[in-house]
């Protein structure tokens, strides 16, 4: 790379940039099943592990004839605590984000905020906390994920699919990303430059 700061940087070398970027972006499937593969460790007291409990999540959302990347968000939706319980929800939605409508987005980003509906009270917390959301047009499809999928995953009895049949469903939700648009545009606005 030419530069050393960015105000030095030319088109050429971040199209360079945006090339490799894309290319590194393309494993993002193979990433988002080792993160996954992580919540193995994490039981802290509860009958699955939390990678059993999100395919267990996911397993239901299938079955109920979710749509494909609701199905994939509801194998994320806890992925966050790989780095943080506290605040998990948000960052399983910003990793989402570039890859899912801004309603499955929402729905993530509020899971816990509708989830506390079904043991908070016991802990001196509001469990009504999804009543912010009421007006939303996804609180309804956020109510199922919450008390249909996500709050009844921890049953060690419920036949759950594996890992590896997520997969195909993995590489189709992560491999379209906003970063392929964003390198078309940066070499249509190269290639206008180019003409002018
Ligand atoms: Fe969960």
């Amino acid at each position: 790379m030419s530069f050393t700061r960015m105000d030095e940087g030319r088109i050429e070398d971040w199209l360079v940039i945006a090339r490799e970027v894309a290319a590194r972006q393309a494993r993002m499937p193979q990433i988002i099943k080792s993160m996954l593969q992580q919540l193995q460790e994490q039981v802290d007291g509860f009958n699955l592990n939390q990678l059993q409990h999100v395919l267990q999540t996911a397993t239901r959302a299938l079955r109920a004839g979710a749509s494909e990347e609701m199905v994939v968000a509801a194998l994320c939706h806890d992925i966050g605590k790989v780095i943080s319980i506290e605040n998990h929800p948000a960052i399983a939605a910003e990793i989402l984000k570039p890859y899912v409508s801004q309603e499955t987005y929402e729905i993530i980003r509020t899971h816990q905020d509708f989830q506390g509906r079904h043991y908070y009270a016991l802990m001196g917390k509001n469990p009504n906390g999804r009543s912010l959301y009421e007006a939303e047009a996804w609180y309804s499809k956020a109510v199922q994920f919450a008390d249909e999928w996500d709050q009844t995953s921890f049953d060690h009895e419920y036949d759950t699919l594996p890992l590896d049949y997520f997969e195909p469903l993995l590489e189709r939700v992560f491999a379209q990303s906003s970063n392929a648009a964003a390198l078309q545009a940066m070499q249509s606005a190269s290639a206008e430059n180019a003409n002018a």
